[in-house]
């Protein structure tokens, strides 16, 4: 099925009749195509081939402006598109694919698409905050979670959401499940860029701080810290760590049981979505599992 998900965006891609755009999107790695599973799994229809087509255009849209705001130079283990060509194709390219999947989303139902492109606001939202939070060294954990809302599980809200719709089951629980396993996404997202393996994340550890993000591991840190750490802690905040300096870190986020925290916080967030649906649904189930056992 997935597959027919991916013929669906080369269809768009070849609509738009331009071999520079193929060339780009050729570019594109593909990634976990988490929302079009999520899609697939909820609505068995060929509408929702096209919906999580265009969900996953827009999602790869928000990354190749993600990787110019945060000058990233590899995206899935590949060089990124802004390094590749520059920040201002990414952005352009990001432009195209974005708007020929509100084109598509133009042609759902109007409940459909006022979801998703509402979604889409708030994923602006989220990442105007994300980046207005780099300032300050935030430590208020409501802040952190109201920003990942808006930034990464508004848009798997809506992906579920609008599958319930499609296939006429209760849209309100799906997007309490896509709201919650969203949420537990950019958690785990977080804790791997602390503890993963770097070949396997494809991408440098420990960089989210060195960006000014204070994830809810740090968050949890801080707060367990004596006041001379908390000190040490911020004094790191933005800077190039070395070596021991990532060791002293790690150590103090075990000491003070940060990691495990976070992680027990995902995990209460994948029960509450399971408990939002049938919890018999096994594939639902299953995605939710491999969403925060995950390595990369
Ligand atoms: C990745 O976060 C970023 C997002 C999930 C959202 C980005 C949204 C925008 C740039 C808004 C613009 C939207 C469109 C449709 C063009 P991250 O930096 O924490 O994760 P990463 O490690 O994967 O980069
Ligand atoms: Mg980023």
């Amino acid at each position: 099925m997935l597959d027919l998900v991916e013929n669906r965006i080369e269809k768009y891609i070849d609509e738009l009749q331009d071999s520079y755009i193929k060339e780009l999107f050729k570019r594109l790695p593909v990634g976990k195509r988490l929302r079009a599973k999520l899609i697939l799994k909820i609505a068995k229809k060929d509408e929702a081939i096209d919906l999580a087509a265009i969900i996953e255009m827009i999602h790869a849209a928000s990354l190749l402006h993600d990787d110019v705001i945060d000058d990233a130079m590899t995206r899935r283990g590949a060089p990124s598109i802004n390094a590749l060509y520059g920040n201002k194709t990414s952005i352009m390219f990001g432009d195209i694919l974005y708007s020929k999947a509100f084109f598509e989303l133009a042609k759902f139902e109007s409940e459909i698409a006022k979801i998703v492109s509402n979604a889409v606001t708030q994923l602006s939202i989220g990442e105007l905050l994300d980046v207005n939070l780099t300032k300050n060294f935030n430590t208020d954990i409501d802040i952190y979670l109201d920003m990942i809302y808006k930034k990464t599980a508004s848009l798997i809200e809506a992906s579920a959401e609008c599958a319930a719709i499609l296939s006429d089951k209760d849209k309100d629980a799906y997007a309490i499940y896509g709201k919650n396993l969203g949420l537990a996404f950019q958690i785990v997202d977080d804790i791997l860029d602390i503890v993963a393996d770097e070949k396997k994340l494809g991408k440098p550890t420990m960089n989210d701080f060195k960006e000014g993000k204070v994830t809810l591991p740090y968050i949890y840190l801080y707060n367990a810290l004596e006041e001379k750490d908390k000190e040490k802690l911020k004094s790191l905040f933005k800077k190039e760590v070395n070596a021991q300096e990532k060791e002293w870190i790690k150590n103090k986020m075990i000491q003070t049981n940060s990691i495990q925290k976070a992680i027990n916080y995902a995990q209460k967030l994948g029960n509450e979505a399971i408990n939002a649906i049938d919890s018999k649904d096994e594939e639902l189930i299953e995605i939710m599992k491999n969403l925060i056992y995950r390595e990369y």
